[in-house]
């Protein structure tokens, strides 16, 4: 809530406002594209002097984003500031890695580091919303967006949450250099039937309750300013429509009371959706649910005045949508100095530091899967093929949502190869397109990598394969790729081979046979630095994968909480919970990522065998480093709670820490677990701490069998 006198000039203002202007501040618009840069069109000019429009996005830079803002403050009746909204998901200026890489770090750290970074450019852009953090937990390779979610497991993603709206609005928004974090796409867009982007989403309560919505939470627990319900229908309940979350749950029940902005047009589309006839439906529908902006959709614009004329809604719910909308430019600071983010000129030494942070986070993004006879790290002095297409893509490295990013900033692999390895003779060849295209490449490739000692396959996905409106129902290597990366392995020369992609890619094959591979993702403005690091073992790899990785497709959706089955899978059991042609298992777990040591782990304790409610226990464990280099270990803390009134998933990630120790090395590891974290929804979807045994695991992954093994009782009170 603002203070008395910001309530006060809240309430004025609303007073004053015709219901025209009222819906004005409820109607945000996009600007579009000239040859110079992003402009707000004519019509959008005419509209936002009338009062009709009280935010815009996509229109980024000090310049543009002041005379816009000079229009609205000098030109309209009321002159109430607008705000700038962008979608700024993995960095603005600077890119970093996609947020589907980044989570690989494991480290809110870091998350918070490039979401603060991020900020600062945007707000220095004359930003003051970013359409960020994508909260939304996703287990189906196939959906593109897979590529901006924190992957598949619930406690990662709030952690991930609260990390980026920390780091997006600072120390509060109302200073210069933050700006107001959105989570978004309220909620279980992840589940979208088949991978396929704003299908339907068919989840039990239980898991809508238990997975897709703990992110969110956790954002509102941080602070998060803003909210943007997500385009698809929940069992037939458009989100943008959905009253009993957005306003039972949500608002009244997390006490959420900051503002809800729409996704794009999504209003509008409650027509298409079959549950509205006409705008003035469409829009009484979102309001009363809960959402006070219209992006895009016009639907406000057009609905609310007949909505409002049949008694669908009522001045005091626009009011409140109003009211909330003001009071967030007001906390924003807008409402005492509209310009303060459109006068930051951009200091070089930031750009620097940036991309230091970019370098950072995208080494620590990579994750080696699989390095056979130790071919990696590489060996300065050799004669490296560097094959494929997108060793040299500079446009690629951005991946999807891409801000302000441009290709011409970006470090390619190749360029990076070149730095980190001066010593080394490197060649390169793309052998065929990213997608589409002939094999006529294929031939000039081999030569090359025959002349070399070895080959670093550069493979992937092109930067709009994935994010909105990109599933893929074969997300595998597109094009004549696995032509060509099978006529290089057929070389019989070791092969390296790097995945630029917004997904775990299908292709079982090239982990057969190629010696090492690499989750390269999109790494943004550094990409090829990274890599390079990564390569040369200047850099020991601790990306750590946030999604199982499947090993075909027929095994999707696949995640490691799986719940038990009375007929555990065994191959050797033919009524068993099995394929007869793929095993359960992925390719690799969650959590899965090699380094260039080894660590070993033992000692697993607890500070107590007993836990009551209100507690916490402390559970440690030694680990030492037991091979030739210093190196970043994670360490996951997985429960099971064997018996319980509902079934528990197989594994439930609860902790993660981190130590760096050198060859020979000993540390210890501690977590601490508060009993509440135990917590889970019982048969009436009420929140209960059942007494019992519960299992302990503490491993690199999600895999019972290696992890480190102990259990506590938990005790009634
Ligand atoms: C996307 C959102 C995005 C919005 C505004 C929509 O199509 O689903 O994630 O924030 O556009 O650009």
């Amino acid at each position: 809530m603002p203070e008395p006198d910001l309530t006060t000039r809240i309430e004025t203002l609303l007073e004053a406002m015709t219901l025209e202007e009222k819906i004005g501040q409820l109607t945000l618009v996009s600007a579009g594209w000239a040859v110079t840069g992003p402009q707000v069109s004519g019509d959008y000019m005419a509209a936002l002097r009338a009062g009709r429009i009280g935010a815009i996005s996509n229109l980024w830079g000090a310049e543009q984003t002041r005379e816009v803002q000079r229009v609205a403050v000098e030109e309209t009746r009321l002159g109430v500031p607008l705000m700038f909204a962008f979608d700024v998901i993995h960095g603005h200026r600077t890119i970093f890695p996609i947020p589907l890489a980044e989570a690989a770090a494991f480290d809110p750290g870091l998350w918070e580091r490039t979401a603060r970074a991020a900020a600062t450019e945007a707000a220095a852009d004359g930003l003051t919303l970013a359409f960020a953090p994508m909260l939304d937990v996703a287990r189906d390779p196939r959906w593109g967006r897979i590529a901006e979610s924190p992957g598949e497991d619930p406690w990662l993603a709030a952690r991930f949450a609260e990390a980026k709206v920390r780091g997006f609005q600072g120390q509060g928004i109302a200073e210069a250099d933050s700006v107001a974090a959105t989570a978004k796409h309220l909620a279980g867009y992840g589940a979208s039937i088949a991978g396929r982007d704003y299908a339907s989403v068919e989840v039990s309560e239980r898991t809508f309750h238990e997975v897709y919505l703990p992110p969110f939470r956790a954002a509102v627990d941080a602070g998060v300013a803003a909210i943007m319900p997500a385009f698809h229908d929940l069992a037939g309940v458009p989100m943008t429509a959905n009253q009993t979350v957005l306003r039972g749950l949500v608002r009244e029940g997390w006490r959420f009371d900051g503002v809800m902005v729409s996704d794009h047009g999504a209003v509008a589309e409650l027509i298409a959706h079959g549950v509205a006839e006409d705008d003035a439906e469409a829009a009484a529908l979102a309001l009363r649910a809960g959402v006070d902006i219209d992006l895009m959709g016009g639907a406000y614009g057009r609905g609310l005045p007949v909505a409002l004329e049949r008694d669908h809604v009522t001045s005091a719910e626009i009011d409140a949508a109003v009211r909330r909308v003001l009071t967030l430019k007001a906390r924003l600071g807008l409402l005492d100095d509209p310009y303060r983010r459109c006068d930051a000129a951009p200091a070089p030494a930031r750009a620097e530091a940036h991309r230091e942070v970019a370098r950072d986070a995208g080494r620590r993004s990579i994750v080696l899967l699989t390095n056979r006879d130790g071919v990696l790290p590489l060996r300065d002095g050799m004669r490296i093929a560097v094959i494929g297409p997108l060793a040299d893509a500079r446009d690629d490295m951005l991946g999807p949502w891409a801000a302000a990013g441009r290709a011409e900033n970006m470090v390619t692999i190749l360029d990076g190869l070149r730095e980190a390895l001066p010593g080394s003779e490197i060649v390169h060849a793309p052998g065929v397109e990213i997608a589409g295209g002939d094999a006529d490449g294929i031939a000039a490739a081999l030569d090359l990598a025959r002349s070399a000692e070895i080959v670093v396959l550069c493979l992937g996905e092109a930067r709009r394969m994935s994010g909105e409106a990109a599933s893929r129902a074969r997300p595998d290597l597109p094009g004549r790729q696995p032509e060509l990366a099978q006529a290089v392995l057929g070389l019989g020369k070791p092969v390296v081979a790097l995945l630029s992609s917004g997904r775990p890619l299908v292709a079982p094959w090239l982990f057969e046979r190629a010696h090492a591979v690499l989750a390269t993702w999109f790494l943004g403005s550094e990409a090829g630095h990274a890599v390079g690091d990564v390569l040369s073992g200047r850099w020991n790899p601790t990306g750590r994968l946030p999604v199982s990785w499947p090993v075909e497709l027929g095994q999707v959706p696949i995640f490691y909480a799986q719940r038990p089955t009375g007929r555990p899978p065994d191959p050797a059991v033919h009524y068993s919970s099995k394929y007869l042609d793929l095993p359960v298992e992925p390719l690799f777990p969650f959590g899965h990522g090699l380094s260039y040591t080894r660590f070993e782990l033992g000692g697993l304790r607890t500070s107590a065998g007993e836990l009551r409610p209100g507690g916490s226990i402390a559970i440690e464990c030694d680990v030492v480093n037991q091979g030739p280099v210093a190196g970043e270990e994670t360490l996951l803390l997985f429960v099971r709670d064997p018996i319980a009134s509902v079934a528990r998933p197989l594994l439930e990630l609860k902790g993660m820490t981190k130590i760096t120790l050198e060859p020979r090395q000993q540390g210890t590891v501690r977590f601490t677990l508060p009993a509440d974290d135990l917590t889970f929804l019982g048969p009436d979807l009420m929140p209960r701490l059942e007494p019992g045994i519960v299992e302990l695991y503490v491993g690199r992954t999600a895999n019972k069998d290696t992890a480190l093994k102990t259990s506590i009782r938990l005790l009634a009170s």
